[in-house]
């Protein structure tokens, strides 16, 4: 009865063709999009009226968007949490944006006297607000006997937009927000004394959530940093790997899993880890969000709660040439400070400079001892016209640390692409000058969040890119534009992408990226966001996803795609 289903599920699937006799799958324009009558059915199968999402800035057009407020999207447009609460809206709204080929975009502009109508751009168009993993199992069900176009949205956050589609079905996990601790946490199907102190986050916790929970118990955990806590703690971001300022001490996201549940798209919903279905718990930490399957839960390692020592430091300089050469230096000196047990977040213009670096249960004294060297280094540069302060303190706890730098929702919601490396030990020992120009050039950013455990766990532990065991830094060129801008213009930004991964492709060619923090246009891309672990991938990829739903860019499995990832090729 089971494979009988499955096997006409299969045929409903290929017999869906393009003209050209392509395989494709069904999105909201075409006659295949299924009836009203069809969606009464899926209605009467989930727990909550269905969904239909809307650009974020549809508020501002009563056309679209009658009962909106557009005083409510001017004031909160930047807010990431607010962004996330909403099913349409993507924290770079570049991402809720469609361009035709023929250069015309649809969009729907906060900015209303652009005088552009608000369309519907990717957004997904229909879809389930999923509370539970039977809501799921509807929702994928739906789609597989429908041929539907899928896209699953946590928080939106994606740098690609994988969580939106052009005419898609969304399955909208924001909302799965159960929380539960259990210091003697047993896996499923592990004998009895295999126990952890962790935590379960339903696939809709957000960062600021669960650090809230766990710090109740006096326990902290690793997870991501950003403004407001916005990032998704249980969806794209463990998925992709998920670094942390605790990484260098307990190692990534990854690393710090105990068990994850999952609906696959044959519908079943399993309970993965080390002593179940190992295979696909092994693809799920790190081989990528949105293609192997919908993510539920995540089961999370704690530790103790520790104070940390902070070093923040700051320079502005009047030379651009003086800033290069302080930026090279501190470049070389990342492998130091990682090794001395730092880790945290950097950025710097052609005219200042900014760093702040934590480290677990470290004293004072001994944060004073580390980072004295490059503290007089960068004293010694006066001369040159740069003046620096650093400032060394400690918090009592990670979390009050976590608290003061990233309660506030900071400043969110612009258009968007990036260009990343994660940059090797021996990048940045033996390699560093010309690495360090590409990114001083784009006023990089950067997150010193490997090193130290990263590197001393097995790479072939977890399905995540090898590379990152290597590496020490993350280093990020963004690049931003208003809206409105003509699709021209966007291509420019797009060749300006292109252009920096090429020279940082140029000047390590063998170092990686973070599968989560690059671009639409990166090169080789199976090889850089996976390493020698993507043939392993692929084949688990083929092996839990037989209706092939699951499909988001340069994600595995993803080059037998067209560029829409709607047609198979
Ligand atoms: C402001 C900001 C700060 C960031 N900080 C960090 C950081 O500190 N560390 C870090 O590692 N990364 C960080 N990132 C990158 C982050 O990991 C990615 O943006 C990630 O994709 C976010 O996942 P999400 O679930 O929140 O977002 P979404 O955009 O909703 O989802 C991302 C991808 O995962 C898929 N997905 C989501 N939920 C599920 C699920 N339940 N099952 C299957 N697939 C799913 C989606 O389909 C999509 O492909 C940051 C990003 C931003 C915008
Ligand atoms: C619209 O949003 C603003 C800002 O959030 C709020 O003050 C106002 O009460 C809202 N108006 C309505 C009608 O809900
Ligand atoms: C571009 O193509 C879209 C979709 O086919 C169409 O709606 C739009 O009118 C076209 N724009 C121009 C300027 O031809
Ligand atoms: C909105 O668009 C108009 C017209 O292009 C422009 O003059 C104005 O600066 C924009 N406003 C904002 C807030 O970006
Ligand atoms: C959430 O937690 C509650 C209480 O522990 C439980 O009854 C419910 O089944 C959980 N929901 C999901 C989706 O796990
Ligand atoms: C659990 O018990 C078994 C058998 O007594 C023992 O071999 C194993 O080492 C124990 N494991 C842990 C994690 O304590
Ligand atoms: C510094 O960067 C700004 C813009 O980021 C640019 O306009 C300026 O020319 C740069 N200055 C130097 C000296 O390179
Ligand atoms: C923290 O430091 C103290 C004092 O050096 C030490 O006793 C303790 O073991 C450390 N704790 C952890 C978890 O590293
Ligand atoms: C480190 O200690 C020395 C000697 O006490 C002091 O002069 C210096 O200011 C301290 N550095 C920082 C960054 O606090
Ligand atoms: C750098 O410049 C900023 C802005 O002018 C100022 O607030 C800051 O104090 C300066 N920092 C140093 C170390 O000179
Ligand atoms: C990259 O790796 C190859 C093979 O290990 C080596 O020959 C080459 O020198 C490396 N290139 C750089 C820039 O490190």
């Amino acid at each position: 009865m089971k494979a009988l289903a499955a096997f006409s599920l299969i045929a409903a699937r290929l017999a869906a063709t393009s003209p050209t006799g392509a395989e494709c799958l069904c999105t909201y324009d075409e006659t295949c999009w299924p009836s009203s009558s069809d969606f009464s059915q899926l209605q009467g199968q989930v727990s909550q009226p269905l969904i239909y999402p809307l650009p974020t800035a549809s508020a501002c057009y009563p056309v679209s968007n009658p009962s909106g407020n557009c005083t409510a999207v001017l004031e909160n447009s930047a807010d990431p949490i607010w962004r996330a609460s909403m099913p349409g809206s993507m924290e770079a709204p570049n991402f809720e944006t469609f361009i035709f080929k023929n250069g015309t975009i649809d969009a729907c502009y906060s900015n209303t006297t652009l005088g552009i109508p608000c369309g519907q751009g990717s957004v997904p168009v229909i879809g389930v607000d999923a509370r539970s993993p039977e809501d799921i199992q509807a929702a994928v069900n739906f789609a597989v006997n429908h041929n539907l176009k899928l896209v699953v949205k946590n928080t939106g956050h994606d740098f690609m937009g994988r969580s939106a589609a052009r005419g898609a079905f969304v399955v909208w996990t924001h909302n799965m927000k159960n929380i539960t601790y259990n210091s003697q946490f047993v896996p499923q199907g592990a004998p009895s004394n295999e126990t952890y102190d962790a935590i379960t986050l339903g696939a809709g916790v957000q960062w600021h959530e669960a650090y809230d929970a766990i710090n109740r118990y006096g326990r902290m955990m690793v997870g991501g940093a950003s403004d407001g806590g916005s990032v998704g703690a249980a969806g794209g971001w463990i998925l992709g790997g998920g670094h942390s300022a605790l990484a260098p001490t307990y190692g990534l996201g990854v690393d710090n899993v105990v068990e994850m549940t999952v609906v696959l798209s044959t519908g079943e919903y399993l309970t993965v880890n080390d002593h179940q279905y190992s295979d696909l718990y092994w693809a799920l930490r790190g081989g990528g969000g949105g293609t192997y399957g919908i993510l539920t839960s995540v089961t999370y390692r704690t530790y103790p709660s520790l104070p940390v020592a902070f070093y923040l430091f700051e320079a502005n300089a009047t030379s651009s040439s003086a800033m290069q050469d302080m930026f090279t230096e501190l470049m070389h000196r990342q492998v130091q400070f990682s090794d001395d047990g730092w880790a945290g977040y950097g950025s710097s213009t052609n005219s200042s400079m900014y760093f702040f670096y934590i480290a677990p249960n470290m004293s004072t004294a001994q944060a004073n001892a580390t980072t004295q060297g490059w503290t007089d280094y960068a004293q010694a540069l006066t001369s040159q016209g740069i003046s620096s302060s650093a400032l060394i303190t400690q918090f009592a706890s990670w979390y009050d640390w976590y608290t003061e730098v990233y309660s506030s929702p900071g400043q969110n919601g612009m258009n968007r692409m990036m260009a990343s490396r994660l940059l090797s030990r021996d990048t940045l020992e033996n390699g560093y000058q010309d690495i360090s120009k590409v990114f001083f050039d784009c006023g990089a950013s950067w997150n010193l969040v490997a090193g130290g455990k990263v590197s001393e766990i097995d790479p072939d532990s977890v399905g995540l890119n090898p590379a990152w065991r290597d590496a020490i830094i993350e280093a990020l060129c963004v690049v931003q534009w208003p809206d409105g801008t003509p699709s021209q213009e966007i291509h420019e930004k797009v060749d300006e992408v292109k252009s920096l991964i090429k020279a940082i492709h140029d000047a390590t060619p063998n170092d990686s990226a973070y599968f989560n923090e690059a671009s639409l246009f990166e090169v080789d891309w199976q090889q850089t966001f996976f390493g020698s672990h993507y043939a392993a991938l692929k084949t688990i990829k083929d092996k839990y996803d037989p209706h092939r739903l699951f499909i988001v860019a340069e994600g595995v499995g993803s080059e037998d795609w067209n560029t829409e990832l709607t047609c198979r090729i």
